[in-house]
């Protein structure tokens, strides 16, 4: 199953965001990386079909069900296991099913406990937890994550961490923009690298940390990682 792009490219008010983007994504687990302003939010945004293109094509398998969560997720003004609800209801799920279903997966992200809570005061890790919970509930198979632990201390970090690795285990592929490497180390098994609005390099996560191909990456490496 591929998520096809075809010299994508998007412009707006005269400026160029994201230029000849053609790539293949969507086989496992692909971690973007780039420095801010690389066009890593905006390329995943066209992905999921958020943002229209301005030039080139992109080409969904037929029937792929895929979902988003963002660096900052917005809670609606309810509780959390409404907030994991809501999905489902807008796909039609209904009563005691959409519960249970909601249920589990906060279960899943480790907070049932806080099922009842306002999700609004829910500390920023838990609600990006919800929002985990609120994506898996639809048994999305592809999962476009923005920047999952950005603000998170270490261990919500690693935890969320771990709830990406079960969605992944569960069948689900994943394309996730980060900043921190360590985290793409452990859960991509492909790169790529974005600079300027352009992909610079698509390579094995194992070969990217190793040997980069391009003297852009390692440049990217050297910097990130004195
Ligand atoms: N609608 C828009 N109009 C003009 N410029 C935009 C628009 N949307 C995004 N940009 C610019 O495009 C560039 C890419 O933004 P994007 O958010 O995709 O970067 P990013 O790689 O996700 O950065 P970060 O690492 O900071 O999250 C930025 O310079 C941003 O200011
Ligand atoms: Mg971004």
């Amino acid at each position: 199953m591929w998520l096809e792009l075809s010299d994508l490219g998007l412009t707006e008010n005269g400026v160029c965001i994201v230029a000849d983007v053609t790539l293949k994504v969507g086989a496992g687990r692909t971690a973007i990386l780039g420095p801010n302003g690389a066009g890593k939010s905006t390329l995943l945004r066209l992905m999921h079909g958020l943002l229209k293109p301005s030039s080139g094509s992109l080409q969904w398998p037929q029937d792929l069900s895929q979902g988003m969560v963002f660096q900052r997720p917005a809670m609606l003004r309810t509780t959390a296991l409404a907030n994991v609800e809501y999905g489902l209801k807008l796909r039609g799920v209904t009563g005691a099913e959409r519960q249970q279903r909601a249920m589990d997966a906060l279960r899943r992200v480790g907070l049932p406990e806080l099922a009842g809570r306002p999700a609004r005061r829910l500390s920023g890790g838990e609600q990006q937890r919800v929002a985990l919970a609120r994506a898996w509930a639809l048994e999305p198979q592809l999962l476009f994550l923005d920047e999952p632990t950005a603000s998170l201390d270490p261990a919500s970090g690693r935890e969320v961490e771990r709830i990406i690795h079960e969605i992944a285990e569960a069948g689900a592929r994943i394309v996730m923009t980060t900043h921190n490497l360590g985290q793409a180390r452990r859960i991509a098994e492909e790169v790529i690298l974005m600079d300027g609005g352009r992909v610079l390099e698509q390579t094995p996560a194992d070969e990217f940390f190793r040997q980069p191909r391009t003297e852009a990456a390692r440049c990217f490496l050297r910097e990130e990682m004195p």
